[in-house]
């Protein structure tokens, strides 16, 4: 059901939007009003299309400068002023870094830190002008905790990190918050992948000392649900005051590092 609210009839771009966090993350801000441009390399059309009221969709590939431009700009042509981004598109690649090929270590970064850095630096130049705006970028916490296997994943996480912090001091004197959610073990198709038996989640919670993870304190898995809240929240203007942060969101499993 729709409630009027703060984002009501305001456009907002969510990145990574078919599925996991970045479809829960859009649905949530439709049903709180906003007119929700959801964009994903998996969708059909390259089209901005109207697929239900206020729910426009669009393949969009975040690693294309050229295909984020234009999307940006079509965007502000047809339906209106973004107002906030949601950029949560990212993949991980498992691998150790004495083995992780050159290509899976540059495609890690090309989506989850060149991507975010097209999508941000392009949103972020409309908002200026405006002197209005959010965006927040998912992260995670292994950018600052690091994991085994991960190497690649942990490094972009980090960059990202860096580059948002950054965009956030250069655009605060614009009235606009760049901030960085950050999720741990998150119920989505990523997580999944790394479970080998249907026993996974339970071993994820109860950690594993060879692997140096201590578990997840508050003893669950996150839903998609759980890290669309706190990605709402530091759109909103209940955060109005709050940027340049990295909220992690992982039930304890980096000890509040
Ligand atoms: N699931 C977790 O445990 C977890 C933990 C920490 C951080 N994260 C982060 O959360 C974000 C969302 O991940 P998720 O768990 O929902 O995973 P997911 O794999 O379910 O969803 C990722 C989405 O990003 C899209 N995507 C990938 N490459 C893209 C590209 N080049 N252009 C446009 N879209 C692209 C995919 O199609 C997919 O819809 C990611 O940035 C991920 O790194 C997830």
């Amino acid at each position: 059901m729709t409630q009027t609210t703060e984002f009501t009839n305001r456009i907002v771009l969510v990145t990574g939007a078919a599925r996991g966090i970045g479809a829960a993350t859009a649905t949530q801000l439709h049903q709180h009003g906003a007119i929700v441009v959801a964009a994903d390399h998996v969708f059909a059309s390259s089209i901005l299309t109207e697929h239900a009221p206020n729910w426009f969709q669009v393949k969009l590939d975040v690693t294309s400068q050229q295909g984020v431009q234009q999307l940006v700009d079509n965007i502000e042509r047809q339906i209106g002023a973004i107002e906030y981004l949601a950029n949560v598109a990212g993949i991980l690649h498992m691998g150790s870094m004495l083995t992780v090929s050159i290509e899976q270590w540059q495609q890690t970064f090309a989506v989850n830190c060149h991507g975010a850095f097209y999508v941000c630096q392009c949103v972020a130049d409309k908002m200026k002008a405006r002197r209005r705006g959010a965006i927040v970028a998912v992260g995670s916490n292994a950018a600052a905790t690091p994991r085994v296997n991960m190497g690649a994943y942990c490094a972009s996480k980090a960059a990202l990190n860096a580059m948002i912090k950054t965009l956030g001091l250069e655009l605060a004197r614009f009235n606009i918050r760049c901030n960085i959610v950050a999720p741990g073990s998150t119920d989505t198709l990523m997580q999944q992948q790394l479970w080998r038996d249907a026993e996974g989640a339970k071993h994820t919670i109860a950690g594993d000392l060879d692997q140096f993870k201590v578990g997840i304190p508050l003893g669950r898995i996150a839903s998609p649900n759980d890290i669309a809240n706190s990605i709402l929240f530091l759109l909103s203007e209940h955060a109005r005051h709050i940027t340049m942060t990295n909220l992690v969101v992982d039930g304890g499993a980096t000890l509040g590092h």
